[in-house]
Order: structure tokens, then sequence, then C-alpha cells
């Protein structure tokens, strides 16, 4: 749920300054999945007992998060921080009371991630009420299969205000929910709205990301009785209640991606640290694809071009196993260095080529027709001053000032903060020549 709308005046508006050419080596660790991590921290409202997770990432879409959850009641504590406040942090969270069943509205336009209260809150209590999460700059975004859904487990809506109220006084009802369309948040709530309602439940066409299999290990560690984890049909059979777990997030599949293409963008050689390769088929097949040599060495992936230039590569984003969408933006600076021309077509939200005019800003040839990109390579990036759109667009700006001649300097950084920890330190401990510059954007 990347994407969302500017945050309000008071955040800092930080850019970061690269000047580009220099080629990363170095070790990079991979951070916990803000995207896993999120589910994770709202199936604590499940239960009264205590949920402990481990490799936590320090990024502001958590912290925004354990303020929605913190509102509802939940005792957190996080411990394990080190001065750098550096992830593989462990947080405990304790919903031992409900105190509120709404999410405002304030809270909930942060980020959309925020949804993920409603399957949960429903669940335990019966009721609840959470903001309309709203436009964001990748799309209209709709929240309707969480509803449907919902609604298929007994669940009562409506929709007034500007806010979803759901009720389901005598709790809810096993049933069969066939989603029309592939959709991670959908499948996240209801599989955690499904563990505590009465019967079985089958979720058909859900998601199989890896932070979906992520979501229901740890619900079952929960006491949850889920089946299929791993496949597009999953099976719940509801309890009466959740017990406490220990449970560590998995590595972020994006983050790792978008280093492995920041060092075949720069020419230089970079051993990704923790990452899960197996989570990483789509993307990596892409790189080989291009000529971008990956190898396994124990738990490290090396990553370094194979061939120079590398070659144009035609791809489609889809859902996992398919190429994620969450990098696409990178894959289409680091085919602006290719030989030929490369195709990128965008299947999962209908307005995520926000980075296009940006990159054309840097003298990249790219044509948007319909879904798809165009990509006419190696026509030498400039530096420039750019503004990012969303998180993953700024993830995609900033490899291409890595790449670009001269300076470029990446406004709005608030986007990249939300999902990457500390970007800049971790290129720059790589030999890359990046700041970043306090106050106004
Ligand atoms: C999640 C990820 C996000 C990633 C996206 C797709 C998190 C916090 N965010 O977002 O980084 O880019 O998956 O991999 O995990 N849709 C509907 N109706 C709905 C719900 C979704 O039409 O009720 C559509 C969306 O507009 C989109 C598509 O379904 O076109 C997929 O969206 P979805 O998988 O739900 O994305 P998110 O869960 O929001």
């Amino acid at each position: 749920m990347d994407g969302n709308r500017a945050p309000d005046a008071d955040i800092h508006m930080d850019r970061i300054r690269i000047r580009g050419g220099r080629p990363l080596h170095g070790r990079i660790a991979i951070s916990g999945a803000k995207n896993a991590a999120l589910p994770l921290m709202a199936a604590a409202l499940l239960t009264d007992a205590p949920l402990r997770l481990g490799n936590l990432p320090h990024l502001a879409d958590i912290t925004t998060f354990a303020n929605v959850l913190s509102q509802h009641g939940v005792s957190l504590h996080m411990d394990g921080a080190d001065s750098a406040g550096a992830s593989g942090r462990r947080l405990d969270l304790r919903a031992e009371r409900i105190v509120n069943t709404c999410a405002p509205y304030e809270l909930v336009r942060r980020m959309r991630a925020s949804v993920l209260v409603l399957g949960p809150l429903l669940a335990r209590s019966g009721y609840a009420e959470v903001s309309l999460p709203g436009g964001c700059a990748i799309g209209t975004r709709p929240v309707d299969l969480h509803l449907r859904g919902l609604e298929a487990l007994g669940a009562e809506i409506e929709l007034a205000d500007g806010y979803i109220r759901a009720h389901a006084p005598d709790g809810l009802k096993g049933g069969e929910v066939v989603f029309p369309k592939v959709s991670v948040g959908a499948t996240e709530n209801l599989l955690m709205a499904a563990t505590l309602a009465e019967g079985e439940t089958r979720l058909v066409n859900a998601a199989r990301e890896p932070e979906i299999t992520d979501l229901a290990q740890c619900l079952n560690k929960m006491g949850a009785r889920i089946a299929g984890i791993g496949t597009d049909t999953l099976t719940v059979r509801g309890v009466a209640g959740l017990h406490g777990a220990d449970h560590d997030v998995i590595p972020d599949r994006i983050e790792a991606g978008t280093y492995a293409m920041a060092a075949a963008i720069t020419d230089g050689e970079v051993e990704l640290a923790g990452a899960e390769p197996a989570h990483l088929e789509a993307p990596l097949a892409v790189l080989a694809d291009a000529g971008v040599s990956v190898e396994r060495d124990g738990g490290l992936l090396r990553v370094r071009r194979g061939r120079s230039p590398l070659d144009a590569v035609a791809l489609c984003t889809e859902p996992y196993p398919g190429f994620p969408t969450d990098l696409q933006a990178q894959i289409m600076a680091l085919m602006t260095t290719a030989r030929g021309q490369a195709q990128i077509a965008e299947r999962i939200f209908e307005n995520r080529f926000m980075h296009v005019p940006e990159l054309h800003r840097m003298g990249a040839e790219i044509d948007v027709e319909g879904g798809t990109a165009r990509v006419r390579g190696c026509t030498g990036l400039r530096g420039a001053p750019v503004m990012a759109s969303d998180l993953r667009a700024s993830a995609g700006l900033v490899l291409a000032g890595l790449a670009a001649s001269g300076e470029t300097v990446v406004n709005r950084v608030y986007h990249l903060d939300r999902g990457y920890e500390r970007m800049e330190e971790k290129l720059a401990a790589c030999g890359a020549d990046v700041e970043r510059l306090r106050g106004e954007g």
C-alpha cells in the first residue's frame, strides 16, 4: 500500500543529493520486510496475549502503524534498538483489551495499510469503524475486495461519512470468498478475520506473496488452523481464541531487489546479506536475462554485471510469483542504461508511471502507451533535481541518480523513509556519493 499522499507540513522535507558515476562495492544487510511486518502487527489485535515480533525494520510506516494500534488499546514495547536505530529490533505487542474500535481518518490517510485493522478488529470485537483510505499517487486503490470478502463471512457493512462501519454482533461465520482479482491486502484482512470465524472459510484466488505466507505461519503459531499456505486457496478452520507467539519477520525482497539493481546500474559488485533468493525468482530471472550475474554464496547474494552494457528486457508486473510492481520503477531506471529497447508493462496499478516524467528530466527516453512503457536504453542519464511521487518511484530515481553524470537531488524523501531503512547510509557505505540534506524541499 505504497504511494500515499503527502504527509502534513510538520513532517520535514529532507532531500537526497547524489553525485553519480561511482560503482557500489561492499555488503548490504537486508532489513525485515515492511509489507510483512505491517499485517503481522495487525494480527496482535486478534488476541489478548502478547505477540513478539523480531527482525522489525526501522521505518516511518512501522511507527505510523504502531500509533494506529496503540489507539485501539495495543501496548507496544520495542527493544533491541541500537544507537543507529538499525533493524533487527523486537517489538512486543499486546492487545489485552480493545479500547477503541475506530481507526480515524487522521491516521488512515497517512498510510493505506491501516485498513488492515478492519478484519482483526471485527473478528475480535464484532464491530469496527475504519476511515476509507481515499486516493493515492499510484491510483484509486479501492477496498471493495476487503468489504465483499468480510460480507461473505457474515459482516454487515455500511459506508457513511467517509467511514467503513462493519458489524458482526454474533461473530463472523466461515464462508467461501472467491476474489475476482488478486489482492494482497484483502487476502491478509480476510485471513486474519477468518481465524476467529465460526466454521471453515475458503479463500479462493488468494494472493500468495511471501508476506502472506509469513502472516499465515505466524497466525498458525498463535493457534490458527490455516491450510494451503503458499497456494492460491487458503482454508481456515476457525478457532475460539488465539494465543501469543514469537515470530521473526521475513527479509525484505523489494529492498534486496532494489540494491541488486543498484549494484547493476553502477557497474559495481554488492553482496546482499540476509536476502531470501527464493522470494526473488522473477526479478532475478529478469536480471539474469539482462546480463546481471547473481551468485549465491552461503547466506550472501553476490550481484554484479555479467556483461556491459546490459541488454534490454521485456517484462510485465504481476501478482507473486510474477515480477513485483514494487520493483517496476527500479528496473525502469536500470533499463535506461541497457542496450536496445525495454518494454515494461504495469498490470497491477493503473497510474504507476509517475517516475517517467522525472526520468525524462534526467535525459531518459521513455514512451508510455496505455499501461506499457518503452525505454530506449544507453541514452546517458544526466543529474537533475527530481521529485519523488511515491515510495518505489523514489527508489527508482535514487538508482537513476547513482548512474547519472553530475548531481541529482531527489526531493520529498519522506516517501523513501517510509519503506527503506537508512537507504543513503547503506549506499554510502558501499562507496556511493550520497548525502541527506535536511530541511525544506
Ligand atoms: C500491497 C503492498 C504494495 C504492493 C501491492 C501489490 C503492502 C502494505 N503493500 O498493497 O506494496 O504494491 O500489494 O503487490 O503490503 N484492488 C481492488 N480492490 C480492493 C483491493 C485492491 O480493486 O479491494 C486492486 C488495487 O487497486 C490494485 C490491485 O487490486 O490494482 C492489487 O492491490 P493489492 O494487492 O490489494 O495491493 P495492496 O494490498 O494495497
